[in-house]
């Protein structure tokens, strides 16, 4: 999201795509092989960057894995505009993404957001059209919940291969929503109930976007952090002090840890940053449930009940 230099700029620059060069490259040195995109992202310049790296390297589409997002209009100004899943927005934003990507095909395309005027019948047409073109090989949808899920379910030629929901250490309303059941304080939690076991019985990968919720906890706390981020910051460094890890691996570890296989889409775009998420695996594999649940109880600033 952050490639291609900033969203309100009209085009991007020669210092934009060897920016983008090197947080692929740093990426790539630490096994990450897929890309999120949007066709949103810097107002389109997210997938012209990206587009112009793989006119450079032919030999890296090959290499790697390219996801994209439509269903979200932007305003005239710039600003948001509204959502669209209608099957003409869905067909012209795919065309527009491979063209910006210079690519012939997506290996998963995500619709962005559920849309309210969403007619299941006519995004499976799109899907399906898409699919039979080979311009997508793989369907899912973000921040969606199970019952949205299913509802398109019906109509698609083929199942669902992911949700992209926001899910942090930071954003953790969806372990709230376990914890929370036929408790009084679960009236307020806001995660749809239910959504994370929907995906692990379908085979829905999990993918959590901003998981480093912005450096909060490994660098970057708000002007406004409360004793709870104070608390959880001091926790993630001396957590990563005693393992020998970078604040970044413990803070994706505790995502990756939960048995959906949460996978973490990270959003930075500098290259020592991309490459302190190394071995966040290692250390999802090793965390034991006193140090998730520590990490957690912290986070939500009060024991589980
Ligand atoms: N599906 C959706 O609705 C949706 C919504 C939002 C995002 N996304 C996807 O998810 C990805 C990740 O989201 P995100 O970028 O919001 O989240 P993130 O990975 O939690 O945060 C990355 C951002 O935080 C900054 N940051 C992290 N640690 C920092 C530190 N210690 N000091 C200073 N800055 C720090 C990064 O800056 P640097 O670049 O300088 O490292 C970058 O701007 C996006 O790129 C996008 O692909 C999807």
């Amino acid at each position: 999201m952050g490639l291609g230099g900033p969203w309100d700029a009209p085009d991007y620059g020669p210092e934009h795509i060897d920016a983008a060069a090197d947080a692929v490259e740093a990426a790539l040195s630490i096994g990450i092989t897929r890309f999120d995109h949007a066709d949103i992202y810097g107002r389109g310049k997210s997938e012209g960057v990206f587009g112009e790296l793989l006119v450079r390297d032919a030999s890296l589409r090959a290499r790697i894995q390219i996801q994209s997002k439509v269903g979200i209009r932007l305003g005239e100004a710039g600003g948001f505009g509204h959502y669209d899943l209608s099957g003409k927005a869905i067909l012209d934003g795919v065309e527009g993404t491979l063209r910006r990507l210079r690519t012939d095909y997506l290996d998963l395309l995500l619709l962005h957001r559920p849309d309210p005027l969403l007619d299941p019948a006519e995004v499976g047409d799109a899907v399906a059209r898409l699919l039979a073109d080979g311009a997508i090989r793989a369907i899912g949808v973000s921040n969606m919940s199970a019952a949205q899920m299913d509802a398109l379910q019906d109509h698609l030629p083929v199942r669902l291969a992911a949700d992209q929901l926001e899910l942090s250490l930071r954003h953790h309303a969806f372990a709230e929503s376990a914890v929370l059941v036929n408790h009084g304080d679960g009236a307020s939690v806001s995660f749809p109930h239910g959504t994370l076991e929907h995906c692990m019985r379908h085979g829905i990968e999990l993918q959590a976007w901003s998981p480093l919720a912005g450096g909060r906890y490994t660098g970057r706390p708000p002007a406004e952090a409360s004793d709870a981020d104070r608390a959880t910051s001091a926790l993630v460094a001396e957590l990563a002090a005693a393992k020998g890890v970078t604040p970044e691996a413990i803070v994706l570890g505790w995502l990756m840890r939960h048995p959906a296989r949460i996978g973490p889409v990270i959003g930075s775009a500098n290259p020592a940053r991309i490459r302190a998420c190394a071995g966040a695996e290692a250390v999802a594999e090793a965390m034991t449930r006193a140090e998730w649940f520590a990490l957690f109880q912290t986070a939500r600033g009060q024991r589980v009940p």
